[in-house]
């Protein structure tokens, strides 16, 4: 079971240091706004790869006025615990530690899984493409650690391959090794979401739940999006021209769109009331964790920032009864106690008052 069973901060946004301790399973974090819920779960996303779940980055969680900050914390995984430590000096990157010993955030990704909702993916379905996508990856990076680096290198070659278009560079030779990079890390990248995808499809179509089927489908602007390393290498190498008159690259998967529709009304995600947008990923999340339970043995860390806003006391009692069933050290956080009433004893509760925290009674 993966699981946060400590967690430090020093100079982290607003905690000048806290020091927790935390239990696998459900954990309701209540306080007025502005005390620093948000600014705690934020920590805990960084015990994944990326940039945590603001994408703020490190000089941006620096406590105002200090130098730097740390991050630590105990987790809890299949086989021993882990003594995992960030820190960040002077607004660089955080470098990581496991059991003191410099790691990757590849190493970070084959120990812990984190997802996260928050409020601004409320609007998710009718927003921009690029929410979606990272939506999207984030589920596939739980299920295959190295995604995150894939996409990295990606981006990276079609950087420099962007450069090239806008500097007007006809020369072939100057293309072809970047397309070569550019190719098998995208049909990588292909490869990875179309098989996140199966699992999350199948985990909601073979599983009791009191929330909506999402039907997923990957979408392409203009052209099918090749899927196999050299049929992408072709297509790009074929549209130079084009991209060179609009000035990047338009063909790849940095182009593809998540697509959801909300199954058993028959009606596109975007058409949807905002609290069945909220329900549609809601769906997907659990289904996520149920994959990773069947795929990894043990269920995601989930954090469910303001989770309560939108849903109906029914809809909050069976997402709380699903987490449970779960088994997810799932942070969620709200504004009242009372918001978590149909927990009940399952959890346990956290109040939040500007730096300090404490464990209180169900
Ligand atoms: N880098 C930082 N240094 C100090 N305080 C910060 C920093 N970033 C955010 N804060 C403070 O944290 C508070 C917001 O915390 P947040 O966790 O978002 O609150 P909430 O409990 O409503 O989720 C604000 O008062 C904000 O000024
Ligand atoms: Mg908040």
């Amino acid at each position: 079971m993966l699981y946060l069973e400590s967690i430090r901060l020093a100079r982290f946004r607003s905690y000048s240091a806290l020091s927790l301790s935390t239990q696998s399973g459900p954990i309701a974090i209540f306080g007025s706004n502005g005390t620093g819920k948000t600014n705690l779960l934020e920590a805990v996303s960084l015990f994944s790869p990326g940039r945590g779940m603001r994408r703020a980055s490190a000089a941006e969680m620096t406590q105002h006025r200090a130098e730097g900050w740390s991050v630590s914390g105990l987790l809890y995984g299949s086989d021993r615990p882990r003594d995992i430590a960030m820190r960040s000096r002077d607004g660089a990157a955080r470098s990581l530690r496991i059991d003191e010993k410099p790691a990757t955030q590849l190493d970070l990704g084959r120990l812990s899984r984190v997802l996260w909702l928050v409020p601004s993916m409320d609007r998710l379905w009718i927003e921009g493409a690029e929410g979606r996508r990272r939506f999207l990856d984030r589920m596939t990076l739980s299920f295959h650690p190295a995604h995150g680096e894939s996409v990295l290198g990606y981006e990276k070659a079609m950087r420099e391959r962007n450069r090239l278009l806008r500097d007007g560079q006809r020369d072939s030779g100057w293309y072809q090794a970047l397309e070569a990079q550019m190719a098998k890390a995208g049909a990588q990248i292909t490869a990875n979401r179309a098989a996140a995808l199966t699992k999350l499809i199948s985990a909601q179509n073979f599983s009791e739940t009191q929330f909506p089927t999402a039907r997923l489908t990957l979408t392409h602007p203009d052209i099918p999006l090749p899927v196999t390393e050299a049929d992408l290498r072709h297509a790009l190498a074929d549209a130079r021209p084009k991209d060179m008159a609009a000035g990047r690259s338009r063909i790849g998967p940095h182009r593809v769109d998540l697509y959801g529709h909300y199954q058993a009304k028959d009606c596109p995600a975007y058409d949807c009331s905002t609290g069945e947008q909220k329900a549609l990923l809601i769906s997907l999340i659990l289904a996520n964790g149920r994959a990773l339970v069947a795929d990894t043995g043990s269920p995601p860390i989930l954090l469910l920032d303001e989770v309560a806003a939108h849903l109906d006391p029914d809809r909050r009692a069976a997402l709380f009864d699903e987490i449970c069933a779960l088994g997810s050290q799932a942070w969620m956080t709200g504004t009242e106690q009372s918001l978590f009433d149909a927990l009940g004893s399952r959890g346990q509760y956290l109040r939040v008052d500007q730096q300090s925290i404490t464990h209180v009674r169900a």
